[in-house]
């Protein structure tokens, strides 16, 4: 099969297409014939600076969608030719993956394969943010980081969704502001500002919700820019800064801090992921929420897509085609 394989961390040209054996799943394991492979900002760290890789050399990849190949011992829930989407612990930018059958999400018929394949981190991760972990209550103000990205344009739609009362969103163009503002954001500041944006836009109360995928300066005036009691969710670290602190001084005027991982969760409870996916997924199926794709790339030019990526140009959801 032809699959992607990193031999050494670096820029996307390490990212280099290969001919391997198809995997076979072991024990609780599927394989998938793999149609198409969602791109993942945790998949450019991967690449760059082995975050959460075991070892070099590694096949990068975190989520598929595609049609069950074979089933391991113990798997009873799946058929060889189902549809399926899943979250992969590796491996994804491959024409066969194997993936847990635990983190294997069956496909509504109103769901593609195309589609499937931006849903397995994106959809539970946003809910999370705006649900389980964010707690937003109807009438809330929320503050998004990256808020024209994957993730950033469907928790733009959840928390509109959830009634609330202002969803503002900091992105780094204003092409991306204008993207952001289509998928649920009311206002969108541009730029390294948005403290003092989200003071003017307040009236100087603050927001109750803040969500963090930069880490550093950015986590650090996120909390800031919190109204009374209200609650920050770190979910990433895109600036590469040292690992977020916050102490009495910070937390003592009644603010929350939290955190969400995805690829955590799925290790440590994935039947509580599952449940998770299912609310997220239904949201897609019956049309309340989409998560458009906005570039797609054969298998080949996998580091076409990390290069896209890393930009810091693009909007909704790259993709890698796979089958032909
Ligand atoms: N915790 C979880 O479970 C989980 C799950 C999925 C994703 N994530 C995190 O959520 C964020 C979004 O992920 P995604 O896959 O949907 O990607 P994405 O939002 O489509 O792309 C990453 C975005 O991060 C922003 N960014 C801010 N600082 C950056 C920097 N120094 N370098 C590059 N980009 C920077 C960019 O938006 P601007 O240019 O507009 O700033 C960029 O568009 C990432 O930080 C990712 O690690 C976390």
């Amino acid at each position: 099969m032809r699959a992607v394989l990193v031999e050494k961390f670096g820029g996307p040209e390490v990212l280099t297409l290969t001919d391997l054996a198809a995997p076979e799943p072991g024990p609780g394991e599927v394989s998938i014939d793999v149609a198409y492979a969602g791109v993942n900002f945790a998949e450019l760290k991967a690449r760059s600076n082995g975050y959460r890789v075991a070892s070099l050399p590694f096949l990068p990849g975190l989520e598929v969608s595609g049609r069950i190949r074979a089933v391991g011992d113990g798997v009873q829930n799946f058929q060889p030719g189902q549809q399926v989407a899943a979250l992969t612990t590796a491996g994804g930018y491959a024409e066969v993956a194997v993936a847990p059958a635990r983190t294997v999400f069956a496909l509504p018929e109103s769901i593609s394969l195309r589609t499937g394949a931006t849903l397995p981190t994106v959809l539970p991760t946003a809910h999370a943010l705006v649900h389980e972990v964010g707690r937003l209550r109807a009438g809330d103000t929320v503050l998004v980081q990256g808020a024209a990205g994957g993730v950033g344009t469907v928790v733009g739609q959840l928390a509109h969704l959830a009634g609330a009362e202002a969803v503002y969103g900091v992105v780094s163009s204003a092409a991306k502001a204008d993207h952001a503002l289509k998928f649920g954001y009311d206002e969108v500041f541009i730029g390294d500002d948005f403290d003092e944006d989200v003071y003017h836009a307040t009236g100087g109360l603050g927001v109750d919700l803040a969500l963090d995928s930069v880490g550093g300066d950015t986590f650090r005036r996120s909390l800031e820019a919190l109204a009374p009691f209200g609650r920050l969710v770190s979910f990433g670290n895109a600036s590469g800064a040292a690992p977020w602190q916050a102490g009495q001084t910070q937390l003592y005027p009644g603010r929350s801090v939290a955190g969400f991982s995805v690829l955590t969760l799925a290790k440590t409870e994935p039947d509580v992921l599952r449940d998770l996916a299912a609310r997220a997924f239904a949201l897609v199926a019956d049309g309340s929420v989409e998560l458009p794709v906005t570039a797609e790339f054969p298998l080949a030019e996998a580091a076409a897509a990390h290069r896209l990526l890393e930009s810091r140009g693009t909007t909704g959801k790259l993709l890698l085609r796979i089958a032909e």
